[in-house]
């Protein structure tokens, strides 16, 4: 039974694993600490989560505090498919639900006696901020990459220095406190030639109202981006809170954020030699055409390596064709190859057997390679993935770097496949990444322990909401 004095935190996130992972971790941390913490985001993915983890319609106990959930229909039939919708429609339309729908969540909790203290959303729906100020309520931001990707944005956004447009889409970019990026350094939705103008204007669209969260939580850590982080800090009210998923104080529980259910690969891995194994995988939004899978999976057979390939299945909506691997791989590949849908990858990257993470690097897939001291094959294709690279490889130290992303397009072949595959399990450089990897590791730890740079300031946010709601 929830004790009706417990501070009220809603959340809402956008519908997408890499946005739905770090908001309910920090959820699950929250509620921890003695917070009621409401989970929402729209019913089409509420019933993915529904179908994947232990979600029930009642509060679960969580640590001093509690977790529910609470979905909203975001305005499309059901029987609609949503990947073929114009995104920008999509985005407007949310908003236009949103801004109804969550209101009238708000003051239904209220009602039920349940009454909300401060509402948390993450990119591509800056609108909840809106919503959060028409109701005399605060709000605050989870940031879900790096603050890199988040300093590149505001600089683009405010035109404070150059950046690749079309007539020189070559250029490279300076910015405060972090390293010159190549024009294919920076994140691809900057550039003038990018596939995903929608999703450049998304976020972007998230700066207009950042003036009025009471804090920008970012899922990195001080020690990680330190010089950075505290320039951007005089500029906005940031609090490192990351990594989220590494934090010891957030009570194991089968309630998680995956969309797809998990298939079984851990007891392969048991089979498997310490370090011997090759985690390949793409996160839950790119896509990969047919002739990248085929080289891909050549690559990964004449490296001889032992894999987990995580393969998403194509939803029947969502405009992709149907990738396959090569007709005769599985036989060839044998007991080397163990191929899933979807992977639980936090227990994957924390398993003794696995020796690198070949991936697109997604800044949660980032994070959870780095902070669990797993060193990288980079594979960017888009957006922040192409920035995150150059930090994992050059700044970071960890990774090997396999392709440039959206600028270079172009097919990269097996044998420069097999040739990174190697580098990073047997080359002369693979000592050195995985010791950066593990002294990222032990920082990570350190932040999110007691007393810790992310732990101080988790708990410094969670007394100003018990302040403002006094
Ligand atoms: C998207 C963007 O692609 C990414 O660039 C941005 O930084 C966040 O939003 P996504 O592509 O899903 O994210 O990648 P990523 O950020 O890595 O998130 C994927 C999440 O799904 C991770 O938390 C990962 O642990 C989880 N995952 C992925 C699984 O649990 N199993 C899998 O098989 C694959």
């Amino acid at each position: 039974m929830v004790s009706k004095s417990l501070d009220h935190i809603f959340l809402v996130s956008f519908p997408a694993q890499g946005h739905v992972n770090p908001l309910l971790r920090l959820g699950k941390l929250l509620a921890s600490k003695g917070l009621l913490v409401t989970f929402s985001t729209t019913e089409a993915t509420g019933k993915q989560m529904r179908k994947a983890s232990d979600i029930t319609d009642e509060a679960t106990p969580l640590g001093d505090g509690f977790i529910r959930f609470e979905f909203f229909e975001d305005g499309w039939d059901e029987d609609e498919p949503r990947r073929q919708l114009d995104p920008d429609q999509y985005l407007l339309q949310l908003e236009l639900v949103g801004k109804q729908a969550i209101p009238r969540m708000i003051m239904k909790n209220a009602e039920q006696g349940r009454p909300v203290s401060c509402l948390i959303n993450n990119p591509f729906i800056p609108w909840v901020t809106d919503v959060a100020e028409s109701l005399g309520l605060p709000s605050a931001m989870l940031w879900v990459q790096s603050c890199s990707c988040f300093a590149a944005y505001y600089h683009y956004y405010h035109g404070t220095v150059p950046f690749p447009d079309k007539e020189h889409p070559d250029i490279d970019v300076q910015l405060p406190c972090m390293p010159l990026l190549k024009y294919d350094e920076v994140p691809s939705f900057l550039h003038p030639a990018t596939s995903y103008p929608f999703l450049t204007k998304a976020i972007l669209g998230q700066y207009k109202n950042l003036d009025k969260p009471i804090s920008i939580l970012m899922e990195t850590f001080e020690e990680l981006e330190s010089e950075l982080i505290k320039h951007m800090s005089e500029i906005f009210p940031i609090k490192t809170v990351g990594p989220l998923f590494r934090n010891p104080r957030a009570p194991k529980t089968t309630v998680h954020g995956d969309l797809l259910k998990a298939d079984d690969c851990i007891e392969w891995l048991d089979t498997k030699p310490p370090s011997s194994v090759v985690y390949v995988s793409f996160g839950s939004v790119v896509s990969l055409k047919q002739d990248q899978w085929n080289e891909i999976a050549y690559g990964l057979l004449n490296s001889g390596v032992s894999f987990l390939l995580v393969m998403k299945p194509r939803h029947k909506d969502a405009g992709h064709d149907l990738v396959v691997l090569p007709d005769g791989f599985l036989e060839k590949a044998g007991y080397n190859c163990k191929l899933v849908r979807w992977s639980p990858q936090e227990e994957v990257l924390a398993h003794p057997s696995v020796a690198c993470f070949v991936t697109h690097c997604g800044w949660n897939s980032s994070m959870e390679a780095l902070t669990s001291g797993i060193p990288v094959v980079a594979f960017p294709q888009w957006g922040d993935q192409v920035t995150n690279a150059k930090y994992l490889v050059d700044i970071f130290k960890v990774g090997v770097r396999l392709c440039r992303g959206e600028a270079e397009n172009e097919l990269i072949t097996r044998d420069e496949i097999e040739k990174c595959l190697l580098e990073a399990t047997v080359g002369p450089k693979v000592l050195e990444m995985k010791q950066n990897a593990l002294k990222w590791k032990k920082a990570a730890e350190a932040a999110v322990a007691e007393g810790g740079s992310s732990d101080r300031n988790v708990q410094s946010f969670v007394d100003a909401v018990k302040r403002i709601s006094i």
